[in-house]
């Protein structure tokens, strides 16, 4: 989902190829405070200005930055427009990036950034591995996972640190598995994590955790070329080339590996952590969930809606002059989408939109997934976790409550993917159930 693209890429090529290569936005210590309102939040909401800026104007300019204006997008329908518009809008990084001399690590691209024809022929070449079928094969393993986790919470309770033991592990080992990475790789990998979505201090944390996890995808991939695994990797490897299809080099399938892994992993950990508090704030949700098991649908869709952790989409670029939400957009400038304002728009969810409500029915039509072209390839299989480990959670642990003060709530800041550090829980109360 690629903070460190978005920043290194994005903004640093940029200003880097304007400035002669004199300035490096990963030495930055802060993103410019105009550019940070569509990441700011109050525990779970985005904070109220984005709702005012929504409000009165959908479509908003949130600065220059060296010539170009940077446009935020974030009413409902106008979000719509330029994420389903494939050929007013473009993805691709490529013809702003400076002369600088790169390393692999640095160059590896990922789907969000690229432009069809590349696009397509890198996306047809992940979809079979999203398929409902080629994803069933892992529902043993996700359900085993969180069986393992749940009783691993029970044996450490009563108090539980619910992000450690819960939201990270379940993800971690599908994405591992499906990628195909060797078992006594993971720890190592593990640590590479929320690194690469902070933007708190700049770019530097998240830049230098890139790179590592990079060149450890780089370093897998060479690896499996030899000796082509189980997993992702290894079927492109074996499938390259093959029966009409395009080779595939290390470099690229490791980009698609590495998409995978920043756009599958910390995404889903947000959603179970921050879903998990949601639930503990919702005895109904829980009910529902323990007496209404096929009800967890809705309320998934709903906490995805509500919660919209991908706080915004890929950055797209104006290809021609154009008017839109009533502003003028020239041509190249940035536009950034704030799914989070989107999907609390009161002109498509009617009825208190910044209320998480387990009997609205928002069916697939918010954007936590985004929409069009770039929408995201792995949302079934994140529903398929998110489904099956809300409904297991409720059910061992009906009475999970909070354990410490909300106001102790530590959350991940400017991060596009919005987190929370730790999330202390208690598994029991003293009180039978009250739902
Ligand atoms: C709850 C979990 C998840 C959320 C909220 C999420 C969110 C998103 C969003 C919003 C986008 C599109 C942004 C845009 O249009 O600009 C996206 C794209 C993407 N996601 Fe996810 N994602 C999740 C899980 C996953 C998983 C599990 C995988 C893979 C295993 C994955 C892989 C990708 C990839 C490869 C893209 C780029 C698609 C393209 O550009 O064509 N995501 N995701």
């Amino acid at each position: 989902m690629g903070v460190r693209s978005w920043v290194r890429s994005w903004l640093g090529r940029r200003l880097l190829a304007k400035t002669g290569g004199q300035l490096d936005l990963s030495q930055l210590s802060a993103v410019p405070a105009q550019f940070q309102l569509p990441f700011l939040r109050t525990d779970t909401d985005p904070v109220p200005e984005l709702a005012a800026r929504r409000d009165r104007e959908p479509v908003t300019r949130l600065g220059k930055l060296l010539g170009l204006n940077i446009w935020m997008v974030s009413g409902y329908a106008e979000a719509r427009e330029v994420l389903g518009d494939r050929d007013g809008y473009s993805n691709d990084i490529r013809p702003y990036v400076g002369n600088r001399n790169t390393s692999d690590a640095n160059d590896i691209g990922g789907l969000g950034f690229t432009d069809p024809p590349d696009h397509t022929r890198l996306r047809r070449i992940l979809t079979p591995e999203f398929t409902r079928r080629r994803l069933q094969r892992l529902e043993p393993l996700i359900a085993a996972t969180i069986e393992r986790q749940l009783d691993q919470l029970e044996a450490l309770g009563p108090v539980v640190d619910l992000v450690k033991d819960f939201a990270f592990p379940i993800p971690f080992t599908v994405i591992c598995d499906l990628l195909g990475l060797p078992i006594e790789d993971r720890e190592a990998f593990l640590e590479l994590g929320p690194a690469r979505f902070d933007v708190t201090s700049g770019g530097m944390g998240a830049l230098g955790a890139g790179a590592e996890s990079r060149t450890f995808i780089i370093e897998a991939v060479r690896q499996q070329r030899e000796n082509p695994g189980e997993g992702l990797i290894g079927q492109i490897i074996k499938d390259s080339g093959k029966d009409g299809r395009d080779e595939v080099t290390d470099l690229e399938i490791a980009g698609l590996a590495d998409g995978v892994f920043t756009g599958g992993y910390e995404t889903s950990v947000s959603m179970l952590a921050l879903g998990s508090l949601v639930l503990m704030r919702s005895p109904e949700a829980i009910r529902m969930l323990v007496d209404e098991p096929d009800s967890v649908d809705q309320i998934v869709e709903e906490m995805l809606r509500y919660l919209t952790v991908v706080q915004i989409g890929f950055p797209r670029f104006a290809r021609t002059d154009h008017l839109l939400g009533g502003q003028q957009i020239k041509t190249g400038d940035p536009i950034l989408v704030s799914l989070s304002g989107a999907d609390r728009d009161p002109r498509q969810f009617a009825e208190h939109p910044e209320e998480f409500d387990p009997h609205r029915n928002p069916g697939q039509s918010h954007f936590a997934f985004g929409h069009g072209l770039h929408r995201c390839v792995g949302a079934e299989l994140a529903r398929m976790e998110l489904r099956a480990a809300f409904l297991a959670l409720a059910r061992r642990f009906p009475n999970l409550s909070l354990a410490v003060d909300p106001g102790e709530l530590e959350f991940q800041q400017l991060s596009i993917v919005y987190g929370i550090k730790s999330l202390p829980a208690r598994l029991t109360v003293d009180q039978p159930a009250t739902v």
